[in-house]
């Protein structure tokens, strides 16, 4: 299964931290990259830089998001407190080959709710794009604690205590 992202709704400067954080759990959890509809460039520039340092193919991409939600080939999943609770629709959703999940920042557009196949709660209170998307992930890619990063330059050696960082 393949799991893309896309970030709708960033707002240079003010959005630059979560927005840096949603990419970057994406790929910490297995997504394949994400698309934002915004360029920022410290955004995409601190994500290049850890998957330089940190190894993994995982992508970042501008694109008009409308015609690229319309187009994209696979299931179209908006995370949302209004929606449907995830554990009720994951079996479904499980069966994908390649799926686009969509994270706002502020409002999202209403017509993303009509666009895509799926509007998912992660519990119906409301929080944030980082813990919905991954726990959205973790759920449905089940990856988190397997992944490989090649051609890594560096990697931290799991200990009990401190930080053990090194250089491959
Ligand atoms: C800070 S929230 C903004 C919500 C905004 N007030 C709205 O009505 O769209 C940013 C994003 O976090 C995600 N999010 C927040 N809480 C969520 C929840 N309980 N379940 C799923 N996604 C959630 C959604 O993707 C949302 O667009």
């Amino acid at each position: 299964m393949e799991i893309y992202v896309l970030r709708l709704g960033h707002r240079v400067g003010r959005d630059k931290r979560i927005s840096t954080h949603v990419a970057l759990t994406a790929r910490a959890l297995g997504a394949k990259g994400i698309y934002f509809d915004v360029y920022d460039d410290s955004v995409f520039d601190s994500v290049k830089d850890v998957v330089e340092r940190w190894g993994g193919d995982f992508f970042i991409e501008k694109v008009e998001w409308r015609s690229f939600l319309k187009k994209f080939n696979g299931l179209k999943v908006h995370l949302t407190m209004y929606g449907l609770p995830l554990i009720e629709k994951i079996d479904e959703i499980r069966k994908a080959d390649r799926i686009l999940v969509v994270v706002g920042a502020e409002k999202v557009p209403p017509e993303v709710y009509e666009m895509c196949d799926s509007n998912i709660s992660i519990g119906n209170q409301p929080h944030s794009e980082v813990a919905a998307l991954a726990v959205f992930l973790d759920r449905v890619l089940g990856k988190t604690f397997d992944l490989k990063f090649k051609n890594a330059k560096i990697k931290v050696v799991p200990s009990e205590r401190g930080k053990n960082v090194i250089e491959l």
